[in-house]
């Protein structure tokens, strides 16, 4: 698949699965179930963040509930402006509850930021962040993050929910792209 785009794999789908248990295993801890705020609940960042999600949920040992929310940040194509836009809303009321941003990767931190402040204004009873990706080089922003699968390189990453202009999410790993791919445009 996608024969030569791929430079190479830097995170094996068997450690992104054993890394999604071990981060299920930490979470899980802190939300211990039968809380009077109810179930916990994970909102997942679309698109990026839908594997992980799936993934990260069924690894938990806790019951949750799941709600989607879809932003765009203005920029280029691969990296982003700190200006966000929600392009789809929660369906639901999160007043009250402990609430979990499941998200793919957190870059310059500028859209985890923006989302942190925008979700506390609903006024959860808590909110943490758990993220598979972090470029700790890329930080423009502090946010504070629970859980984070790996910290990677500042490099373009795609597979596994992440893509380069809608392509290559449906990788089974995480891998860096040729650069004659950003050059050929598609
Ligand atoms: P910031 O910079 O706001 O960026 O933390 C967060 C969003 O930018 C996208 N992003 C990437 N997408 N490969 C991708 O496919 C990458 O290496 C990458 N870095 C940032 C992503 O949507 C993320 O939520
Ligand atoms: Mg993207």
């Amino acid at each position: 698949m996608y024969e030569g785009d791929i430079a190479s794999v830097l995170i094996s789908q068997e450690e992104i699965e054993t890394r999604t248990a071990e981060l299920a295993e930490s979470v899980a801890k802190r939300y211990p179930p039968g809380a009077p705020e109810g179930d916990l609940l994970l909102i997942g960042v679309l698109k990026g963040a839908i594997f992980f999600m799936t993934d990260f949920a069924r690894a938990l040992s806790i019951p949750t509930q799941m709600e989607f929310m879809a932003v765009s940040s203005y920029g280029s194509s691969t990296s982003s402006s700190g200006v966000v836009r929600i392009l789809k809303d929660l369906d639901k009321d999160i007043a009250g509850r402990h609430v979990l941003i499941v998200e793919d990767i957190i870059d310059s931190g500028l859209t985890l930021s923006w989302l942190l402040r925008n979700l506390k204004t609903r006024n959860p009873a808590s909110l943490e962040v758990v993220t598979l990706l972090r470029k700790p080089d890329a930080i423009k922003i502090d946010v504070e993050v629970a859980d984070v699968g790996f910290d990677i390189p500042n490099e373009f990453v795609v597979g596994y929910g992440l893509d380069y202009d809608e392509r290559y999410r449906d990788l089974p790993y995480i891998g860096t792209l040729d650069p004659k791919v950003y050059s050929s445009g598609s």
